[in-house]
């Protein structure tokens, strides 16, 4: 009995013990919750109510974060705060907002966060690629590379020019053999002008119908879609659940793929690569390698070239083929205003000649179109994410250094105060009274400042070559029995297109 009673007291001294370390942890933990989360700075953005541990979390849809933030606009402002877990987020929002930071005070906003996600695609604090590298100098060194190179190999000349309307001479040829049945165009759409980078980064252009390509597409809608939703987002904020043995492997195994596949590219490069003629992007990157410390200093190393080749292909294929896509929609789904554009064809170039950039200045109406596709599809509505790159004062909110900042381009390109028709497909937004077209300050699909679309000359030239090229030789119609397509669309980064079906009758 003694000893039963012994037992009991020093158990109960234990469970004592035990929750007495169980209080002072939890304690101890939401006090440094409170503390990560606190805001100690005077004049910082307003924003909703932050919870423990997840912030403010729970008050975006991560699968239609620029609704979320739509609403959040309405409450708090164009400038808002969040707290995804302990991170710092500022949402910008409106033309004038956003113009102001990425254009007046581009150096304040040019950083980006890291993200450590991408960690086990080989990006660290030596190679980060150009799209998600930290502002410095390496990123200004590879940007420039990057751009001279992409110059060099034709962006913004007829070289590329002829290699664009060749490609979309084989997009024709593709559409035609549906012979005006109803089909699905994403793939085509996506082959062509995969095919326009693919030949300046690799040299390559793959056969429409190719298995290869076929998969490399597959695993890259595979990579946008694990970004987005809860988890990754959970992940970038909290990366220790990172080291969780299996997590990246199981949560981004597409991603993983896809970079498996640029590295077959690069070293099929290496082995056949001479420095005496350089035939595409991969192989200049290659010989800058062998430049020594300073290059390697400048970040040319074999993971930034990967990076850099990767970011390539991805920013410069799925934007401009999904504007494509939304470009064919509209037509569809507004007949008046394809008969329109088909009749400027036809006045300016005729039904046999291969449109070329010339052509753009005296057509009006296609290029008003073209501009109203690129803001009323809003491609990429929430940009890149950015980071400030020093404390700062803004609209009289004070921002610190290292706080993510959201440009919310939706809120720019169908922003009430700017536009006539926000939420219409109104080509007449680019036009004057006489029908000329016009430029509009408020049009950022390629967002603004130091970091700007690094490819906007290149896909600004595929969309006119590729859609007017396809509208003088097709009409696009409904198909009688399918439903009419919807006209909202679905985010994994880029905004695109539900799937839909169209028939292309020869003109
Ligand atoms: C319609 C087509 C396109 C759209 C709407 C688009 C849009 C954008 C946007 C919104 C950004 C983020 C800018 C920012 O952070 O503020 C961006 C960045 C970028 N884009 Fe594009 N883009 C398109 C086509 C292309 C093409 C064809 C290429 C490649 C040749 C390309 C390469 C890049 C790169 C490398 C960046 C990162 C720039 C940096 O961080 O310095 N894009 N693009």
């Amino acid at each position: 009995m003694a000893l039963l009673l012994w037992l009991g007291s020093q158990l109960s001294t234990y469970w004592n013990g035990i929750s007495i370390l169980g209080i002072f942890l939890t304690v101890f933990t939401l006090l440094f919750d409170f503390m990560k989360r606190r805001k100690k700075w005077n004049h910082y953005p307003p924003g909703p109510t932050s919870l423990p541990f997840i912030g403010t979390m729970l008050h975006i849809d991560f699968r239609n974060p620029h609704l979320s933030f739509n609403q959040l606009r309405k409450k708090f402002g164009n400038v808002f705060h969040l707290q995804n877990c302990w991170t710092n987020v500022v949402v910008l929002n409106g033309y004038k907002t956003v113009k102001e930071a990425l254009v007046h005070r581009s150096e304040d906003f040019a950083d980006r966060p890291y993200t450590p996600v991408y960690e086990h695609l080989g990006y660290g604090s030596k190679s980060e690629g150009i799209a998600i590298a930290r502002y410095g100098h390496v990123w200004k060194e590879l940007r420039k590379f990057t751009l001279s190179t992409l110059r060099n190999f034709g962006m913004g000349k007829k070289s590329l020019e002829k290699r664009v309307t060749e490609e979309a001479g084989f997009l024709c040829s593709a559409v035609g053999s549906e012979e005006g049945r109803p089909f699905d165009p994403r793939f085509l759409v996506n082959n062509a002008v995969c095919n326009v980078i693919c030949t300046t980064i690799y040299g390559e252009r793959f056969d429409y119908g190719d298995k290869t390509f076929k998969r490399l597409l597959h695993l890259f809608e595979k990579f946008l879609n694990e970004e987005t939703g809860f988890l990754p987002q959970l992940l970038n904020v909290v990366p220790i659940l990172l080291r969780i043995p299996g997590v990246p492997q199981k949560v981004f195994r597409g991603q993983k793929e896809f970079m498996d596949f640029i590295d077959v590219l690069v070293h099929k490069h290496m082995e056949s690569w001479n420095p005496a003629h350089i035939r595409d992007f991969t192989d200049a990157f290659l010989k800058e390698m062998q430049k020594g410390k300073v290059a390697e200093e400048n970040g040319f190393n074999y993971n930034n070239l990967r990076l850099v080749t990767a970011d390539l292909f991805g920013a410069g294929s799925e934007t401009t083929s999904t504007t494509l896509r939304w470009a064919f929609l509209y037509m569809l789904l507004h007949p008046e205003i394809q008969n329109k554009v088909q009749a400027e064809i036809d006045k300016v170039i005729g039904r046999e000649r291969s449109p070329t950039m010339e052509d753009q200045v005296n057509m009006p109406y296609t290029n008003a179109v073209i501009h109203e596709v690129q803001r009323y599809g809003d491609v990429i509505p929430l940009g890149l994410p950015h980071m400030t790159y020093r404390d700062i004062e803004f609209q009289g909110f004070f921002i610190p250094k290292g706080t993510t900042v959201i440009t919310n381009l939706t809120s720019v390109l169908k922003d009430e105060a700017v536009w006539e028709k926000p939420n219409q497909f109104y080509p007449e937004h680019f036009l004057d009274v006489n029908g000329q077209f016009v430029k509009r300050e408020a049009f950022m699909p390629f967002s603004a400042g130091r970091r700007v679309c690094l490819g906007e000359q290149l896909a600004r030239m595929e969309l006119f070559i590729f859609f007017t090229t396809l509208l003088q030789k097709f009409t696009f119609v409904l198909p009688e029995d399918q439903p009419r397509p919807r006209e909202d669309g679905y985010f994994a980064f880029s905004r695109s297109p539900y799937p839909y079906l169209l028939r292309a009758v020869p003109r």
